[in-house]
């Protein structure tokens, strides 16, 4: 890292002065997204995995940053988000964590994390609070982790459901598929959605379910409803940071909008530093350091000295 990048928030020789603006936004917690479904406000909702974006995600206002499984994916270069670990999770939450001062930050938990035993689900979700500083967990699954969903509540972690298209189910999907498209799925999806509820979360993510059936749900729980692939209705909406930027490498999903270009800034911020290089105009005079005057001075003198013993 250089001297000139950010230090825990703070550029080196800036000690002493305050290290973020006095002016943030107020702490988002599971009662500020709770409230603001009942004002009817949009929530908002973005991935992130590292220090840099989330402190940019938090300071541009989002209300929850989710540390998503799809880092195993877009940052980490898996097909899909069954590999990655607990310890990898808790690693990036930790980075999160350093950076985000107002919005919510929820870690998600990995596959295998809480499939097998619901003792051991209760045990990671308090390792994302106790060791990384998370303020909830997200896991997926509907009336079958109801149980699951209470324990974590009674160890005092918020949790985030997660319906629909969920992603670690993707060998049972059989794919990566729209659900809730028939009449047995929407039953089910509902079922869900009421089942969690009733549980206790303090939100729902609908992934990859029909318009209709969001708005549906949406109408029907009260907790909120955090959309991705379920259209307008939702309470809020949330994508993955990567995909907002194109920054992913392959076709977007119908439901991805992109807000910006970073593949592009990127790559023409890179081709440029190396064409500065070899061409030597980088760095510069003034981007590089000097001696103080007199040092200057005394070393012209050596070396003057040193060039005429040489010339005798
Ligand atoms: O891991 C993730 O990014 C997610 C969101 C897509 C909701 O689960």
């Amino acid at each position: 890292m250089s001297i000139t990048s950010f230090t825990g928030g703070q550029p080196l020789g800036d000690e002493g002065k305050p290290a973020r603006p006095q002016n943030i936004r107020p702490k988002i917690t599971s009662s500020t997204i709770h409230e603001k479904k009942q004002r009817h406000e949009p929530i908002t909702c973005l991935t992130a995995y590292d220090y840099a974006t989330s402190r940019l995600v938090d300071q541009a206002g989002i209300d929850m940053i989710l540390v998503g499984d799809s880092l195993a994916q877009v940052v980490l270069g898996y097909d899909n988000t069954l590999p990655v670990t607990m310890d990898e999770m808790l690693h990036h939450t930790r980075a999160v964590r350093r950076a985000v001062r107002s919005a919510m930050v929820i870690a998600d938990m990995p596959f295998g994390a809480y499939h097998e035993d619901e003792k051991e689900g209760v045990h990671n979700a308090v390792r994302f609070v106790k060791e990384a500083g998370a303020e909830a967990v997200k896991l997926e699954g509907g009336a079958q982790r109801v149980n699951l969903v209470r324990r974590v509540l009674d160890a005092e972690v918020p949790v985030m459901g997660h319906i629909g298209l969920t992603p670690q189910s993707l060998h049972k999907m059989g794919g990566y598929k729209v659900q809730g498209k028939d009449f047995s799925g929407i039953e089910r999806l509902v079922k869900d959605a009421v089942a969690l509820d009733r549980a206790g979360v303090f939100s729902i993510v609908l992934e990859g379910v029909p318009r209709e059936v969001a708005a549906m749900i949406t109408r029907e729980i009260s907790c909120p409803t955090i959309g991705i692939g379920a259209g307008p209705d939702c309470d809020g909406q949330v994508l993955v940071f990567h995909d907002i930027l194109n920054l992913t490498f392959g076709e977007p999903a119908k439901f991805i909008r992109r807000y910006g270009d970073a593949a592009a800034l990127i790559t023409n911020a890179v081709q440029q530093f190396k064409a500065d290089v070899e061409s030597g105009s980088y760095p510069s005079d003034a981007e590089s350091y000097h001696l103080p005057k007199e040092t200057r001075a005394e070393l012209d003198t050596i070396l003057r000295r040193k060039e005429m013993k040489a010339y005798r």
